[in-house]
């Protein structure tokens, strides 16, 4: 008996306090997939939406590595980078000044006009600071343009594989993720003809996310893609949301805004990655104008404002010397730990940007859960499961992100190295799924 069904039933009888008797049947093969079918459809009418939520495997390694005095950090998606010192000196200045009141709920008028001019400058696009939101980071901003834009029981068009929290800020509202697998015969990037298929098989889609570069592959969509699929979302009358929390660090080729493809899109991005600031809290959404009024009330209500000694600080976070420190310092360490690891791993996509390596390790073994485990007590090297990010082949690979600096990455490597010395293969593909 197909053991999902059987969870589902039970939650069923349970919460409906109903008896449900299991006849045998004699070919238990031939109704699997109906099985399966059905017991997709009663997980989504019965799972509560906290059922549905996922936790983030990689932070049960992180505290497993944390206890490893001499642990290597593969797995940390945090840039270890200090933030520019003027930054923390305006968050010292209006300390002292106490500026703790509330901001206006859309945020300081100072910072949105400074990242307008950042839109401007970085890739000539013209935005109205009216347009702009200050939020929780990208995290609040998801919540609020899910909020605006999902109804319950919408659809919201994902990647799979993709960050996590998307999905599960989609149940948190009651909405439904729709998963497009993508894979390395597309450079994992969602194509129109993928976007087309889910439409069909899926009616009513309101609105597609992708990121770029994206968490955990680190790849970059092609300009054209990227227009031909905003032009798709127009003429199916689709929202695009696109999460850009990784422009700035991109290594090869520049990455294109959303916006220069049209006013319609909704932009995504927080200080925590480029700017080195996660611990400000501190993101902006950039929306249509017909839909920033319902932005600023569902603002109002969840959170007031964003905080305010972190809007101040991140006035003076367009610093161009140090956020070009920056982007060098990721790029040397993309170069090293890309070709490093291609010597162990079969890596089908160079990143080109973010800080992460999505390594195939199915040579070693079948399942990347059971390896991160192995590897990490046995060699002390923590490095974060694909399962995180999806079921589409998430079993095969290991992300690794080079948010530690080169000394460390060279130590885990060359533990790495040691520990998959060809002699080991055989008995670690006996990991199993
Ligand atoms: C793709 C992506 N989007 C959003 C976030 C969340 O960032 P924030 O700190 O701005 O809430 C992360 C964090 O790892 C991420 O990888």
């Amino acid at each position: 008996m197909n053991l999902l069904f059987l969870a589902a039933m039970s939650a069923f009888a349970e919460r409906n306090k109903t008896l449900i008797l299991f006849r045998p049947v004699e070919d238990e093969n031939s109704i699997i997939e109906c099985l399966h079918k059905t017991t997709v459809a009663y997980l989504d009418i019965i799972m509560s939406r906290l059922d549905k939520l996922t936790s983030f495997l990689v932070m049960d390694i992180v505290r497993q590595a944390r206890a490893l005095p001499d642990a290597i950090h593969f797995e940390i998606g945090e840039p270890d980078i200090a933030p520019s010192p003027h930054v923390l000196e305006a968050i010292a200045e209006a300390t002292r000044k106490a500026q703790v009141q509330y901001t206006e709920s859309l945020g300081l008028l100072a910072l949105r006009e400074k990242i307008a001019a950042f839109y401007q400058e970085r890739y000539g696009v013209s935005v109205s600071p009216q347009r702009i939101a200050l939020t929780v980071g990208t995290s609040g901003a998801f919540l609020i343009t899910y909020a605006a834009l999902l109804n319950a029981g919408e659809r919201l068009l994902l990647t799979d594989p993709s960050y996590p929290c998307y999905k599960n800020f989609a149940y948190v509202l009651d909405a439904q993720p729709v998963f497009v697998p993508i894979d390395a015969s597309t450079r994992y990037q969602l194509t129109v003809e993928q976007a087309q298929w889910a439409v069909r098989e899926h009616p009513g889609i309101k609105a597609l996310q992708i990121s770029s570069p994206a968490n955990p592959i680190g790849n970059l969509y092609d300009a054209d893609n990227l227009r031909d699929l905003m032009a798709f979302c127009e003429q199916q009358e689709m929202y695009f949301i696109s999460d850009e929390i990784y422009h700035g660090l991109v290594y090869d080729r520049p990455a294109h805004t959303a916006l220069e493809y049209s006013d319609r899109a909704i932009v995504i991005n927080s200080f925590s990655k480029y700017f080195c600031l996660p611990g400000l809290r501190l993101g902006w959404v950039i929306l249509p104008e017909d839909l920033m009024r319902k932005a600023e009330m569902l603002l109002q209500n969840l959170y007031i404002a964003a905080p305010t000694l972190s809007q101040y600080g991140a006035l003076a976070a367009f610093d161009e010397a140090h956020l070009q420190q920056v982007t060098a310092t990721y790029r040397a360490r993309r170069d090293y730990l890309y070709e490093a690891l291609s010597q162990l791993f079969t890596i089908d996509a160079k990143p080109e940007g973010a800080f992460y390596i999505w390594a195939d390790i199915s040579r070693y073994a079948e399942d990347s859960q059971a390896f991160a485990q192995r590897l990490l007590q046995e060699t002390h090297v923590a490095t974060t499961p694909g399962i995180d990010f999806g079921q589409h082949q998430a079993h095969r690979y290991l992300r690794f992100a080079y948010t530690r600096e080169l000394p460390h990455l060279q130590q885990g490597v060359a533990r790495l190295q040691a520990y998959l010395k060809p002699s080991r293969r055989f008995a670690l593909r006996g990991l199993s799924r």
